[in-house]
């Protein structure tokens, strides 16, 4: 979209130009990437976009310059939660008119920050925020699971409209094999993945998991992902963290499709297999959805430790052994567009440390895939230590100091400390983003 902004800009006729030029000077053109503009020579403005016409007073050689830099390319996003109503809907019995309210607050909040993306939670628990044939209604958007809002209206098609028409893309957000979340009791539609695939759904730490094992529960998740991308101009496909379950403290019960895979010969052992059977969802999602639309983006926010002890000094859950989520070889084979480990923890605490995890992530990248840093907002509103708005800030200027090797951004959990201005970060924004940034450019979509 923004890509096409600039064609636009420099392909266009000159009867554009000239029409500006009659209404605007450069000092008072509004661009809609990067605000106004001034009169200065060409050869000050190198890497910068400039249109020619609007200094027309003035010497062939000036023009009006509009300084993208330094930050001519930052993605700049923050993760709207849908499940038990995190960020949005604040209720999930307010009206529709009330509801599409709260999300344009979002929506002018983000665009008068200079932010460019939203990761909008559309599917958190195989339900839908959006009208769907495979999947029902979401009991966290109406109330009752399958039954559609009323007077009716589609969430994700008035998220992309309003989002577009502010320059802001919309990644929409998905959860694998999540049927159920933790300790939610409502009633499940026919059409939740629980009730399709009954074998395959188990109650697991007081949510109800399916299998990631079984190839039916697989494709089906590629099914919507597939259905989605066909008929909603979504900029991105994301998934989060959530592959097989956290742990709590028993065996996730899929001793069945494992004795299945080894009767039809499989010889790894169960981690190994169940980190194939994740691999393959990844694949599988990339492959298809880029087959219908090459260009919408994927990306995954996995947990922000791939194993731990790797890099040196760091301890934490793994990635890698718990969720059996092999991060690193997504992002080593390009199988992500972008990847955006969520790493939040602070700077200095040496054991999962900010800077030290961001430069191992983007060390991995080496087929030029994006890293987008996960940020927690959310450490300034909770946990016996409250951040300051200043950790956030730091941790920013530390992404930037790694743009060069593909650190291209930031993404906030979530959207509803960034709404409260939770410690003055509203404020903090403002001042990291001065200027609009436009969106990483992908070379290999
Ligand atoms: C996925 O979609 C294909 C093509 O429409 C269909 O044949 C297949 O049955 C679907 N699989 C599942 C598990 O829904
Ligand atoms: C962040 O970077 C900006 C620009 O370099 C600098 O002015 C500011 O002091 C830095 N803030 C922190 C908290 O490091």
């Amino acid at each position: 979209m923004i890509l096409t902004l600039i064609t636009i800009i420099f392909g266009c006729s000159l009867s554009f130009l000239s029409f500006q030029v009659q209404a605007n000077t450069c000092n008072t053109y509004n661009h809609p990437q990067y605000g106004t503009g001034q009169c200065i020579d060409r050869n000050l403005c190198p890497n910068s976009l400039y249109l020619s016409g609007l200094c027309e007073l003035q010497p062939s050689n000036i023009v009006c310059c509009f300084s993208v830099e330094p930050m001519k390319e930052e993605f700049r996003a923050i993760w709207i939660a849908t499940v038990t109503n995190i960020d949005w809907p604040s209720s999930k019995t307010a009206t529709p008119a009330e509801q599409q309210s709260e999300l344009l607050n979002i929506l002018n909040k983000v665009e008068e920050l200079n932010m460019n993306a939203v990761i909008f939670q559309i599917r958190p628990a195989s339900d839908a925020f959006y009208s769907s044939s495979l999947e029902p209604w979401s009991f966290y958007l109406t109330g009752t699971q399958g039954v559609a809002p009323s007077p009716f209206w589609d969430p994700l098609a008035f998220i992309i409209n309003e989002a577009h028409k502010r320059n802001i893309e919309v990644h929409a957000w998905l959860n694998p094999y999540r049927a159920r979340t933790g300790g939610a009791t409502y009633e499940l539609a026919p059409t939740n993945m629980a009730k399709r695939f009954p074998e395959y759904a188990y109650p697991y730490a007081n949510n109800i998991w399916m299998d990631p094992g079984a190839a039916v529960v697989q494709q089906f998740t590629v099914n919507v992902t597939a259905d989605i991308v066909s008929r909603y101009a979504v900029d991105g496909i994301h998934i989060d963290d959530y592959f097989y379950p956290y742990s709590d403290g028993t065996e996730f019960p899929d001793a069945a499709t494992y004795a299945t895979y080894q009767a039809q010969g499989g010889k790894l052992n169960k981690a190994d297999w169940r980190r194939l059977n994740v691999n393959n969802l990844i694949q599988s999602m990339y492959t298809t959805m880029h087959a219908i639309r090459p260009k919408v983006k994927f990306g995954v926010s996995p947990f922000g430790i791939w194993k731990s002890g790797t890099p040196a000094g760091i301890t934490g859950l793994s990635s890698y052994d718990s969720l059996y989520a092999d991060s690193r070889m997504w992002l080593e084979q390009g199988l992500v567009d972008y990847m955006a480990p969520q790493l939040y923890w602070a700077i200095d605490p040496p054991a999962q440390s900010y800077p030290v995890l961001l430069k191992w992530w983007i060390e991995q990248s080496t087929k030029g895939r994006h890293v987008y840093a996960g940020n927690a907002a959310y450490k300034m509103a909770q946990g016996a230590v409250q951040w300051q708005a200043n950790e956030i800030v730091r941790q920013v200027n530390i992404t930037r100091s790694m743009r060069d090797r593909l650190a291209l951004g930031n993404i906030y959990f979530s959207t509803k400390e960034i709404m409260r201005n939770v410690k003055g970060i509203q404020e903090e924004l403002a001042k990291l983003y001065k200027q609009k940034a436009i969106i990483p450019k992908m070379n290999w979509l």
